[in-house]
């Protein structure tokens, strides 16, 4: 097998061996190596298939799953020796079974092709990151709840243009996360029951004249089914790609949280306050409490959605049904998985761990006339108006408030009067932050009492 002088793994077609170049360009075990759990679980699969069939002397099938356990407990101690000349992880674990139980390896690859092997390989891996994705979200759900509670009646300002717009509360700025991460979670989810169904037997493309089970081996890996075409089981990859579409929208939520996390401990913001556990020094400055893991959050959210581009393009101009440029699919999936999941634990341990500044959020709330749409719905519920004039009214007590350099409710009736006479000092009880968040009372609404509901409806959610 380790014949330099022709080719290790198909000396019989070939008189002489691979041009170093077309080696390093070739081999995958670089980074295949990570499919070995999944590789030696498939070949388990289809050994003991073949056995069951009768393809395969049950004696044979005994030394195969013996000899592979070895592989991968020589693989999972390190001690497994990785050649490159063989390829990818698939050849390299048949040479090494090769080595360990002699001529029955060379009868596992019956009704078998590296192409379902590697398609079905690379589904079970794709799918324990979905579920790990799931986990990791659900983790930080509930690190926003325990906020959302805590907070479900602490003022802060909400913005639109990141200009102050009304006043909200901090349990209902959790929970619009909690909403976003919610739809992540059911991506997630629905990728993966369509996901869900094995390629293994398809063998190279057409399928195979030996008596195989499919149903057997799928259900052996967890699957609901075998594939039902042979062609679009081994060329198939958009189940990698619903997983990096749904990875790259979850990751552009945990970047814009990342970033609101940025502004809101600034030193201009002072809203949170995150953990020493999540934050760094400078080496320089010795005030200075960088978030640096929000930014690298929002930084690496970028590879993630690379590797999605970098997929779709890969397989935008492939024929039926494998091509090599598939072999391209792994890394970029890789990447992508080990930084999503690193960016969703980040996130949870700093939402953990971050501290709202309550005196801060509520002076925020109340300073750049954030009432002003209380005072207008005011001059429509008690005078009438007609809301396009009470918004003109509002915006002249707005001019005189910036004018005198005070906020609403530091007018004075007099003042309300100047601009409008009907007005009375009824209007003062609408002007206060806390009665403007309690008066958000339709569905979904910011009102505390809103809010709590939500979150109760989420914890429900989440048993
Ligand atoms: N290393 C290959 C890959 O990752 C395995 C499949 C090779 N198939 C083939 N026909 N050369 O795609």
């Amino acid at each position: 097998m380790s014949d330099s002088s022709s080719n290790a793994m198909w000396g019989g077609r070939f008189a002489a061996g691979p041009d170093a170049i077309m080696e390093a360009i070739n081999a995958s075990i670089g980074f295949d190596k990570r499919l070995a759990a999944q590789d030696i679980a498939g070949s388990r699969a289809h050994a003991a298939m073949l056995a069951a069939q009768g393809i395969l002397r049950d004696s044979d099938a005994e030394a195969i799953r013996e000899g592979l356990l070895t592989v991968l407990s020589e693989i999972e101690s390190g001690s497994f020796q990785f050649s490159t000349a063989l390829e990818d992880i698939h050849m390299n674990v048949e040479s090494r079974l090769k080595e360990i139980v002699g001529e029955p390896a060379g009868r596992l690859h019956t009704a078998r092709s590296r192409n379902d092997q590697v398609a079905t390989d690379f589904r079970l891996w794709v799918r324990d990151q979905i579920d790990a994705a799931i986990g990791g979200v659900e983790a930080l759900i509930r690190a926003l709840l325990v906020q959302a509670e805590a907070g479900a009646d602490w003022v802060m300002p909400g913005f639109t243009h990141l200009q102050t717009a009304q006043p909200v509360t901090w349990g209902h700025h959790m929970m619009a996360y909690v909403e976003m991460f919610s739809r992540d979670l059911s991506r997630f989810k629905d990728a993966r029951v369509r996901m869900n169904e094995s390629p293994l037997g398809a063998a190279a493309l057409a399928g195979t004249s030996f008596p195989i089970n499919r149903h057997m081996t799928a259900e052996a890996l967890g699957f609901d089914r075998p594939m039902g075409n042979s062609l679009d089981a081994v060329s198939a990859r958009d189940f990698a790609l619903e997983f990096l579409g749904a990875a790259s929208i979850c990751a552009m939520h945990l970047s814009r949280f990342a970033e609101e996390l940025v502004i809101w401990s600034s030193a201009q913001f002072r809203f949170v306050t995150l953990s020493d556990r999540f934050s760094t020094g400078s080496s320089i400055m010795p005030q200075k409490k960088n978030p640096d893991a929000a930014e690298l959050i929002r930084a690496k959210i970028g590879r993630i959605f690379g590797a999605n581009v970098a997929l779709m393009m890969v397989m935008k101009g492939l024929p039926l049904a494998y091509s090599k440029d598939m072999q391209e699919d792994k890394e970029q999936v890789f990447d992508a998985a080990d930084n999503l999941m690193l960016a969703l634990a980040a996130m949870e341990g700093m939402v953990k761990d971050m501290s709202a500044n309550r005196p801060q959020l509520a002076a925020a709330a109340g300073s750049g006339f954030s009432t002003a749409t209380d005072l207008a719905d005011w001059l429509v519920r008690v005078l009438d108006m007609p809301f396009r004039d009470a918004h003109h009214v509002t915006g002249s007590l707005v001019a005189l408030a910036e004018s005198k350099n005070c906020d609403l409710p530091d007018l004075t009736l007099e003042d309300m009067k100047s601009v409008h006479d009907a007005i009375t000092d009824e209007v003062f009880g609408v002007l206060g932050v806390d009665n403007s968040v309690a008066s958000r009372m339709s569905y979904g609404g910011t009102a505390p009492e809103q809010v709590r509901a939500q979150v109760a409806r989420w914890k429900e959610v989440l048993g």
